[in-house]
């Protein structure tokens, strides 16, 4: 079922457990999360940057595959499917595509501007049933080309972007995209419980899930995280295992490889990854 964001992160708040974001970059890893959710009867969040989005043939693309896998897979469990880091235009072309949550980035305009942008996209989702994921305080690290350092949000700003009726706030604590550095002083958790303290009930989301030790991913979450986001891990598992099929030499008699064949240890791989955050998550039977 696709649904929008808010009722799964509630309840993920209520219960002390987070639901995954796991990015998309093509139909095999989609086609993974999703089975993988429907086994372990957890919710799940489908990211697509705006990247991916180009790359997969534009969002209405994405929307038309997505909810024909959640057909014809047999899928039951809840689906967001959620534009990551949304551009203000790219957001609008998530909300008139069908997507059923959108995270809109105004971190990088000064406060002001974000206030004004947020909001008008927030009665625009809302009048429409999407969630909204806003986001104070840059999150550091490389996302789809674009850099930035691991930032702290100041909490009074995030109450008042949580005042403006989002459903979900990523606010920055020291988290950065990628993998972390060997010199990363780790989370801090003390602005996490600043902003908790600052916006209430309102779910957190946590960027840059890749790398980060589980006691802190579980300390997080104890701490309001409702929501992880994942991907770097596993675009490193999928590379292994295809690197390893091809070094295996399996083609097929000189017609070189199937593509189907070659895909699919990254796809068995991607599964074994997202079920590995699920379960670290807690997010396993909550569906
Ligand atoms: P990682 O690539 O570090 O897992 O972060 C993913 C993310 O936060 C997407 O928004």
């Amino acid at each position: 079922m696709l649904v929008s964001a808010t009722e799964m992160m509630n309840k993920a708040r209520d219960g002390h457990y987070a639901v995954g974001q796991f990015n998309i970059n093509n139909l095999e890893w989609t086609k993974s999360i999703l089975l993988t959710a429907q086994e372990l009867q957890s919710p799940v969040i489908l990211g697509v940057s705006e990247g991916a989005g180009k790359y997969m043939c534009g969002y209405t693309t994405i929307v038309g595959m997505v909810k024909g896998m959640i057909n014809e897979l047999g899928i039951t469990v809840p689906v967001a499917l959620h534009l990551d880091h949304g551009s203000y235009e790219g957001a609008k072309k998530c909300i008139e595509a069908g997507f059923s949550s959108i995270m809109f980035d105004g971190s990088h305009y000064p406060i002001d501007e974000n206030i004004a942008k947020t909001k008008e996209l927030v009665e625009l989702a809302h009048s429409k049933g999407i969630s909204v994921e806003a986001e104070v305080g840059a999150i550091g690290g490389e996302e789809d080309g674009v850099i930035g350092k691991g930032e702290c949000a100041d909490p009074k700003e995030c109450k008042m972007i949580a005042d403006l009726g989002v459903d979900i706030l990523a606010a920055g604590i020291g988290n950065i995209h990628g993998v972390y550095p060997a010199n990363w002083e780790g989370l801090s958790f003390e602005t996490l419980a600043a902003v908790k303290e600052a916006v209430g009930d309102m779910p957190l989301v946590l960027h840059g899930g890749t790398g980060i030790p589980d006691d802190q991913i579980t300390k997080a979450i104890s701490l309001g995280v409702a929501k992880i986001n994942v991907n770097t891990e596993c675009q490193l598992v999928f590379a292994e295992a295809t690197r390893k099929y091809i070094e295996a030499g399996k083609d097929q008699q000189g017609k070189g490889f199937d593509p189907r064949k070659l895909l699919a240890p990254g796809a068995e791989a991607i599964k074994a990854k997202v079920k590995e955050k699920m379960e670290l998550f807690g997010s396993v039977g909550k569906a």
